[in-house]
Parts: C-alpha cells; structure tokens; sequence
C-alpha cells in the first residue's frame, strides 16, 4: 500500500516538491552536479529553477536530469565476499521467484525460527553499524527497542538518501526490493514490530514503482506473515532524511526535527517505540542472518566491520556504485577503482555528504573507516563520494554546501535558518568584492555548531571547520 505524506496547507507548504509529479523534468542542482557543471553549462543553469532539486541520484552521470535514459548505474564489487551487490550482478530481481531462484527468503525462515534475543545478539555479534551516517552499532539500536514495555512497536526504512552524491539506497531498492523487505521483516520479528514503513524520497519515481509492486506482491503472498508493511513517499525535504523529522513526516506534519529526548526508540512514532534503520543497514541483515555473524565480522578492518557501498561521481573515469570493505585507502578509491579524474587535477574530495568534510588530495593515505575518517575531519556518512576538479574552487563549493544548507533547513534553529544563508552569501562573493567579517563568520559557525537542534547545522558546522582545518588560505581570501 503506498500512502502520501501531508495534507493541510500548512504542511503541504513545507515541501519543495508538493506541486510536482513524480519524474518532473527538472534538471539536478546537486553537488555532485555542480562538480560537473562545466560539462553542461545548460543543463546546470536549468537546474538554477525553483524548486531547486537536491538531488536525482543520478551522480554518475552528471549534470542529471530527471529523464530515465542513462539513469541506470554502473556495478561493481570490490570485497572478498559481496555481502549487498551479488544478486544485482546476477541480473537483480523484481518480482518474488525471481528474488528465491537466486537465494532470497532464506534468511527469514531462519530468522523466524529463531528467538528474538538471538536474532539481536547476532546482529551484534556481526558489529553491523548503521549505514545512514551516524554509525550506529545496529544490534544495540534494536535491543533498546525491544526493551521498551509497550503493546506497539515500529519499524522503519529510511530510504529518504537525500545526501547529495549517494544513490546506493536507489539501486538497491530498484534491483533487489525483496531484500529490504526481507531486512525489514527480520527487524521486526526481532523488536516484536507488527507494523513497518518505508520512507522514500520522491525523487526516486522509478524505485518507488518497483517498490510499490514488490511489497503487494509480498503481502499477496503471505510471505510477510501479517507483517504490515506500507509505503510513504516523501514531497522533497532534505531534513526529512533526519529520523524525528521523517516520523512527523509520515504522521503528515512538517518534516522538522524534534526536541531529544525521548529518543525514538522510548517514544517514537505515534508514540510507539520505533526503530529507525537506513536502506543498506536493512540490506546487510539478510545476509548476516544466513551466512553468520563471524562471517561479516570477518570483513573490514578496525571498528567498521563489513562492507559498505560507495557513490562515484561523474568526474571519475569510471563512476558508478561500488560495495568495498572497510579498511580501503582512500586513493585507491581514487585512483585504482574511480581510475583518476577524466579531466583536470583533484581538488579536493568529498566523502559521506555535504555534512561532512572536504578533504584535500593530500589525505588520500586515510582509510575508509568511521573513526578513521573522523579523525581528519571527514566521514563515512551515506558513502557519497565527489571528486571536485580543479574547475571549482574552494570557495565556490563552499557556496554551493550553505546555499543547499539554507535551502534545506527546517527553519526551528535561528543560526541555521537565518545563519546558512548569510554564510553562503560570504562565499559568493564577487572577484574584486566586499570580503565577508571573519569574527561575525566565525561567531555563525559557532552557533550552527552549539544551538543546532539537528544534524543539519551540526554538520554544516563540520563542514567549515574542515575549511579552516583543511583550506585555511582559501578561506582566508573570502574573509576579512
Ligand atoms: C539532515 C539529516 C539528513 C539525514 N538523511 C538521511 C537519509 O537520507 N537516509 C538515512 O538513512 N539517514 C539519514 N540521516 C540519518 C538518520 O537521522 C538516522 O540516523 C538513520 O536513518 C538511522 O539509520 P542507521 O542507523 O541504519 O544509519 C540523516 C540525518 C540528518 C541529520
Ligand atoms: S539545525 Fe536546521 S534543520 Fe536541524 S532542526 Fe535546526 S533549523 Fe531544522
């Protein structure tokens, strides 16, 4: 069943793409689009429309527009075991025999054969962590759900994958739905969940078709066992990607954050302790469930166990989706599995989304981890990966990163409401213009970083700081 989000004005007034069908023909101002605006200046100056369109998810190919021919994303695995992708490179599968001649379906019959508590400690036995951006450890996010003393508990997939650059989540709902629903179904046969949602963001049309039939086709045929599952198509918000902003989002409110605590698992959605898990984090499960969590534990390196899937943008010589164990080093993410840049000199490189940092060529040693990551500044986020050429400078990106911040804001925090746009505005300055207030920069990071109710201005926050860490001279020539 597939149920649209908000209806009053006030609610339908919040969201970018209200008043647009599904698939409309806007081009894609995404960051990974801006990287490649030189290559279609056109179609990056159709992108400038209002609604702005953050993003398609068709970074491979950029600067995208919302027409099918091209979408589809190049392949690939780069692990010891394909953990997400082998069934996609077998062809994929859409409808239900298809998804058990290639081995689906048995994970949940083992799952349900098993009790909840052993489910869970499986799943934290495999040190599966989520894969939305937080890098949450999994198993423990469903314990403190089942936990909770309640006669009702949610499960739901975040398939909102706003991140500009990551298009992971939509290839592996468009090529393997019944995997997500097999995760979704081991999930809430673990909580005790009778009910389930997925959150998917409308710029996805062609997933949410798939989608839409895979899970009717599942509930036709008893494969859910009185799993309730449902649909719900977003109306274009970045922030409803943040989890207390997707839960009003589906209960038709305004997609912005709440106050915390309670914490979605104590008091979720209508109330009821909920558990919030991204597309690939549900993806992973089947196969930890069939294969062992020794197995999974066995891949990767360091605190990040297992595989993760990767975004390239178009500026690699050969982008596309890539699932890599934990542990890569970066350049040969660059050089060895993008191939290098198809022109120009990397400028800098962006990895897990505009809320985390932009690092500089000279930190391509760092290996693909979530503290590894962090520790310079940057992150593993929702695994989007843009190579910006040495056509864009620091400061242009920088613009794009607050205009986009501004853009998405939810509007419940004054520095990031007020303050995203005043940064962007410091960054755009002119050749030969005004230089922005270095103090009055600074005191606005510093607010973003210390008021932000939500993750959206704490990341912003992030972002510059990995400037002044990173790009102290670029920044330097915008402030004065
Ligand atoms: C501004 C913002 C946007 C987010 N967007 C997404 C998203 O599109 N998809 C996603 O899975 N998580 C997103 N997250 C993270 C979610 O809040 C949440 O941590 C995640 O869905 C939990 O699932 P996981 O533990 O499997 O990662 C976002 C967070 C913030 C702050
Ligand atoms: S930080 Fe920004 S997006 Fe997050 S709650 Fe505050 S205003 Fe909304």
């Amino acid at each position: 069943m597939t149920v649209s989000t908000g209806e009053p004005a006030h609610v339908a007034s919040f969201y970018h793409l209200r008043d647009e069908r599904p698939g409309h023909p806007h081009a894609c101002a995404g960051l990974a689009c801006f990287a490649a605006r030189t290559d279609d200046p056109a179609r990056w100056q159709a992108a400038q429309r209002e609604p702005r369109l953050y993003c398609l998810g068709q970074c491979h190919r950029a600067p995208a527009a919302a027409d099918a021919a091209g979408a589809e994303a190049p392949i690939r695995v780069r692990a010891r075991a394909p953990v997400l992708l082998e069934r996609i490179l077998a062809g994929g599968a859409t409808d239900l025999d298809a998804y058990r001649r290639l081995g689906g379906g048995r994970a949940l019959e083992r799952a349900r054969a098993l009790a909840a508590d052993a489910l869970i400690g499986c799943i934290e036995a495999s040190g599966l962590r989520g894969r939305g951006g937080a890098g949450f450890p999994t198993g423990r996010k469903w314990a403190a759900v089942a936990a909770q003393a309640a006669a009702d508990r949610v499960v739901v997939a975040n398939a909102d994958e706003g991140d500009a650059g990551a298009y992971s989540d939509r290839a592996l709902i468009e090529h393997d739905p019944f995997r997500l629903i097999e995760g979704l179904s081991i999930a809430a046969h673990a909580i005790g969940a009778p009910r389930g949602y997925v959150y998917l963001r409308k710029e996805y049309p062609r997933a949410a078709r798939v989608l839409t039939a895979a899970i009717d086709e599942a509930q036709a045929a008893g494969w859910l066992a009185g799993f309730e599952l449902r649909l719900v198509i977003g109306q274009g918000s970045y922030v409803a990607g943040e989890e207390t902003a997707l839960l009003n989002s589906i209960e038709g409110r305004r997609a912005q954050a709440r106050l915390q605590p309670p914490r979605v698992a104590e008091r979720g959605l209508f109330g009821a302790p909920t558990l919030v898990q991204n597309v690939e984090t549900l993806c992973a499960v089947p196969w930890i469930v069939e294969h062992g969590a020794q197995a999974y534990a066995a891949l990767g390196f360091s605190r990040s166990r297992g595989t993760k899937l990767l975004s390239l943008n178009s500026l690699f010589c050969t982008p596309g989706v890539v699932e890599v164990e934990f542990g890569l080093p970066l350049r040969e993410l660059v050089e060895d599995i993008g191939g290098g840049l198809r022109r120009g000199v990397l400028r800098a490189l962006m990895v897990g989304g505009p809320l985390a940092g932009l690092l500089p060529p000279a930190l391509l040693d760092t290996r693909l981890g979530f503290e590894e990551m962090a520790a310079v500044g940057g992150a593993v986020g929702h695994g989007g990966v843009i190579a910006f050429a040495d056509d864009s400078a620091i400061a242009e990106i920088a613009a794009q990163v607050f205009r986009f911040g501004a853009s998405e804001s939810c509007a419940r925090c004054v520095p990031c409401h007020r303050g995203t746009p005043r940064i962007a505005a410091m960054f755009e300055r002119e050749p030969g213009g005004v230089r922005g207030d270095a103090r009055e920069y600074a005191a606005r990071i510093e607010a973003l970083a210390a008021t932000s109710l939500c993750g959206h201005g704490r990341g912003l926050a992030e972002f510059a700081m990995s400037l002044e860490r990173h790009f102290p001279q670029e920044l330097r020539a915008c402030l004065a």
